[in-house]
């Protein structure tokens, strides 16, 4: 195989870049061409190809976002999406795709390699980190390091005003995000979809965390928590207790940007690699993934058939430490 190409596709996560650059600087170490798709599978099914080389990616493993762009793409769900996508890579003679993203644009590769032969390997990319067959997804610890200073932030002039901040954290429908960053941030509470939240029990901890002596409280909301988003779980809060005068902040995009850290350009650097080395080596349907500290290739369906967990013991450590 001679000719690759790479796309980034759904929502963007920091070092993103990281991982674009390691693929095409792996695909020239080893002869091989590499494209560049712009705008994921939107971009591929309009023919927003272009030749890529080692400098087109200079100076980008410290920058967040996609110099690939990214997007969600309706129309690479039909058959008729894909098949005008394979057409495009035909044309391009393009044999193999390093798709970075998460789990829903890897069942979106699947299909394009069993309809039309495409070659295809994962890269995970998202701030979620709930991927199954990984232990880590390219983005989450940047992401998590933004949640982490926005509560040391809030914590400030949380203890000043002797105030209550529900905290809200992205994650779509997992709580891991919101785990570790309440961890991370020494929260009184994390509200995540995994456990049930219970108010009763919720204004019980803050009456007794005040009674302890603690002037400021912090509860992290995960986004996807059952009972609601934070404004909403503050309200029934502030109606069935006495903390009427609690405040909401929620991080959203802003843990999507900015520069990854060391963590995720070394991840995305060794991922990159060895998706392109799988390709070459003739592999499809597969991710490249971190297991126990080492890159290795699993599956793609694991990506949507397991999910990856926090470990549950975090919520007894959440809940002693927060005494
Ligand atoms: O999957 C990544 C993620 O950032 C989720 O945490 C969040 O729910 C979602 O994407 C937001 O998507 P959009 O950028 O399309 O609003």
């Amino acid at each position: 195989m001679k000719r690759i190409a790479v796309l980034t596709s759904g929502g963007d996560s920091s070092g993103m870049n990281a991982a674009i650059r390691a693929v095409v600087r792996t695909a020239v170490y080893h002869g091989a061409e590499v494209f560049g798709i712009e705008r994921g599978y939107s971009g591929l099914i309009a023919g927003q190809i272009r030749p890529m080389g080692a400098r087109s990616v200079s100076g980008i493993i410290n920058r967040g976002g996609t110099i690939l762009r990214t997007a969600r793409c309706a129309e690479f769900l039909q058959p008729e999406g894909r098949a005008k996508a394979a057409a495009q890579l035909k044309e391009h003679g393009i044999e193999g795709l390093v798709v970075i993203g998460g789990d829903g644009s890897y069942r979106g590769a699947m299909l394009l390699h069993k309809e039309h032969g495409v070659r295809c390997i994962g890269v995970p990319g998202t701030i979620d980190n709930d991927i199954g067959g990984t232990d880590f997804t390219i983005g989450y610890d940047t992401a998590l390091n933004v949640a982490m200073d926005a509560i040391d932030r809030i914590r400030d002039t949380a203890d000043s005003h002797d105030r209550l901040f529900f905290i809200e954290v992205m994650g779509r429908r997992s709580g891991y995000l919101a785990m570790m960053s309440g961890i991370a941030g020494g929260a009184e509470e994390i509200l995540i979809p995994e456990s049930p939240t219970d108010l009763g029990k919720l204004i019980e901890s803050l009456r007794s965390g005040r009674g302890a002596g603690k002037a400021s409280s912090i509860v992290i909301v995960a986004e996807g928590d059952e009972f609601g988003n934070a404004y909403e779980i503050a309200k029934r809060v502030g109606e069935q207790s006495e903390f009427t005068d609690s405040r909401c902040v929620v991080i959203g995009h802003l843990q999507r940007g900015g520069s990854p850290t060391a963590f995720d350009r070394v991840l995305a650097s060794r991922l990159g690699l060895l998706a392109v080395e799988a390709l070459l080596d003739g592999e499809t349907g597969k991710m490249a993934a971190l297991v126990s500290s080492t890159p290795v290739l699993r599956p793609l369906s694991e990506a949507w058939e397991t999910r990856n967990q926090f470990d549950p013991s975090l919520l007894r450590v959440a809940h002693i430490l927060a005494v």
